[in-house]
């Protein structure tokens, strides 16, 4: 021993969370089993395109599906990462890795937060109970009548029910016209 104290880092998990899946839930178990802290960033604005959830609903739903967690915050952040990550002190970046062909952008986005923060990613390979799960598959599924329940958690499915009955009782119901 060199006499220096060691502490454990505190990781941030960022992502859109347009909505939260079984695949990111396992992830977010994971890193919270081997740091004293995750921090888990929701990103503001999503580069992909406009969320179909609103960045509060996206929150509740990680807080609603992460009270067995003691460790878990749940914070929304704008700009880069890099910035956010730093001024949070978060020791480390987590990132889920679905399939081989995820680590390719992930390796340079990685590369780029180190250059920018100096803090490190870790990647965690995805269950492969859920390698094929993403928030993009699972609204489309939704959004055509399929079941998911296997793909998010009981919190998720909740709201994501509660939308469509709203988005239902908004919608012109169908004229009759005379034969
Ligand atoms: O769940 P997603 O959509 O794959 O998450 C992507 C996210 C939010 C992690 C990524 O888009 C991001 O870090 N956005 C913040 C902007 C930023 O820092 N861009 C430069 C990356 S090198």
């Amino acid at each position: 021993m060199n006499g220096k104290t060691h502490t454990s880092p505190s990781a941030i998990y960022p992502g859109s969370f347009d909505p939260l899946t079984l695949g990111h839930l396992d992830v977010i178990e994971r890193a919270a089993a081997i740091f004293p802290r995750v921090l888990v960033a929701v990103v503001v604005n999503p580069q992909k395109r406009e969320p179909l959830f609103t960045l509060e609903e996206r929150k509740q739903m990680i807080v609603a599906a992460t009270k067995h967690l003691t460790n878990i915050e749940v914070r929304d952040f704008r700009g880069l990462l890099a910035d956010f990550a730093k001024a949070t002190g978060a020791g480390v970046i987590v990132k889920g890795l679905r399939v081989v062909s995820d680590f390719e952008n992930e390796m340079s986005t990685a590369l780029m937060n180190r250059s920018l923060s100096g803090i490190d990613t870790m990647f965690v390979p995805s269950d492969p109970m859920y390698s094929f799960v993403s928030s993009s598959l699972v609204k489309e599924v939704f959004s055509l009548g399929g079941e998911i329940d296997p793909y998010v958690p009981e919190a998720v499915l909740h709201v994501m029910r509660a939308k469509r009955a709203s988005q239902r009782s908004t919608e012109p119901s169908e004229e009759k016209h005379p034969s």
